[in-house]
């Protein structure tokens, strides 16, 4: 069984370079297959949600290959509108080909995207929005069908969810009506999305905003994009430098995509800096208690809960993590216990006491977020940690044991 194992105690020091984002590229590859041509994804992460990804794409007729950190995506040769069965069960983001199968060819059969275990996730809010753009949408068993080109139109997301606001920019990409989205998510991935589907050829605006509006194009062209750093990953590592007490250089991120993280890292004693080499962080001092709501952007990330966790665990006084998002994203409470950790779950909150020192031991990751939380808490404690459930990780970090290797960390991604 492949495991992680952390000699824990060691301080990170050193430079990083932050892996393209999971998030950021995901939608970018769904809307590679609305264009008829190439699109080249430029320093595109190497992990296994891109692999499976790049295989549902591979079997509708893409032929995807890639040189040194770029995927290049030809969907030219798109020869069905059915989405792979076993996508949907692996990668929760195959959702997003409804949008985009709708724009392409406007038709659309796939599988309902799989049960995971941070929440109930539904696609209520996506299924009705297309509805809305004069989509007849309805299930048939464990599928979904779609049939129909959007049209123009308006529709209001009653939360705002990342992902129906990314389906319904794809769908509406190549329709020649304007189409208004309000409620619309603002994250940065959101963003980066608008800047694609406008270099293929639509007119956004509103981008990063609650409205956005757009008017698809005709006859999409190819596309060559940058993929943006990973503002997850970085902070992964400024939490892992903060539980340390460590010194980084982050490259490959500007930190104004980490403007929903900074006031939880000034919380916990974590300074930074930023000039043209990246953003310094040092922690001073020891670390201090936090107080944290979860929230869409720009509140702080639901996908960094987890591993704020895990430092507060390290805090000395009481930390409250209040999480807002998902229903079901405490789970890695129960392994930070094993290690010592002291926190108590009422409802959406924990309330965590720091301990002096976490204690390694075997424990096991259930999903991604929770596992980089494990691989902090394991930095942190005294003694060896081992990590089981590594293939979770290895969905969103490239390698993140080797990046933390070179920061000084004793810690080993062992294959057997
Ligand atoms: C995306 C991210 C995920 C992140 C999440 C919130 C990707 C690939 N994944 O997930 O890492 O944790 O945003 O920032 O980008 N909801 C409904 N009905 C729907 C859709 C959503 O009730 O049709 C609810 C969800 O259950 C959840 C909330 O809305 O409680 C937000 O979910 P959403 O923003 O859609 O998350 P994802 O796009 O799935």
């Amino acid at each position: 069984m492949d495991t992680i194992q952390i000699q824990g105690g060691r301080r990170l020091q050193g430079t990083v370079r932050v892996q393209g984002s999971k998030n950021g590229v995901l939608p970018l590859m769904a809307a590679a297959l609305i264009i008829p041509g190439k699109t080249v994804l430029k320093g595109c992460p190497r992990i296994t949600d891109v692999s499976a990804m790049a295989d549902a794409m591979t079997d509708m007729g893409c032929r995807i290959s890639r040189q040194g950190d770029d995927l290049i995506i030809d969907a030219t040769g798109v020869h069905t509108s059915r989405v792979p069965r076993q996508c949907g069960e692996k990668l929760r983001s195959s959702v997003l080909f409804l949008g985009a199968l709708l724009a392409r060819t406007g038709l659309a059969i796939l599988p309902y995207p799989g049960g995971c275990t941070i929440g109930a996730r539904p696609v209520d809010f996506h299924l009705e929005g297309m509805r809305r753009l004069g989509v007849f949408v309805y299930p048939d068993g464990e599928w979904i069908r779609a049939v129909g080109r959007p049209g123009g139109g308006s529709c209001r997301l009653p939360m705002a969810s990342v992902g129906a606001t990314e389906n319904l920019l794809l769908a509406a990409s190549c329709c020649a009506e304007p189409v208004t989205i309000q409620g619309a998510a603002r994250e940065p991935e959101i963003v980066g999305l608008c800047e694609f589907l406008s270099a293929m050829g639509a007119d956004v605006r509103g981008a990063g905003t609650d409205t956005i509006s757009i008017t698809g194009v005709e006859a999409p062209g190819p596309v060559t994009f940058r993929v943006p750093g990973d503002r997850i990953i970085a902070g992964t590592y400024l939490l892992a430098a903060a539980a340390t007490g460590g010194r980084i250089l982050l490259q490959g991120i500007p930190s104004g995509m980490l403007a929903d993280q900074i006031d939880i890292y000034r919380q916990l004693g974590l300074r930074l800096w930023e000039n043209r080499q990246g953003i310094l962080a040092v922690r001073e001092g020891s670390l201090r208690p936090v107080q944290c709501a979860t929230a869409p952007y720009p509140g702080f990330p639901t996908d960094l809960q987890s591993q704020l966790m895990a430092v507060a665990a390290c805090a000395p006084g009481e930390s409250r993590i209040t999480e807002t998002v998902f229903e079901h994203r405490f789970q890695v409470a129960e392994e930070l216990c094993r290690m010592g950790a002291d926190i108590h779950i009422e409802g959406q909150t924990a309330r965590i006491t720091g301990v002096p020192r976490l204690a390694g031991c075997s424990v096991e990751a259930k999903e991604l977020r929770g596992g980089a939380a494990l691989i902090i808490a394991g930095l942190a404690a005294e003694g060896i940690t081992r990590i089981t459930g590594v293939n979770y990780i290895r969905r969103g970090y490239g390698d993140i044991a080797g990046d933390l290797r070179r920061l000084g960390a004793d810690i080993r991604d062992v294959r057997e």
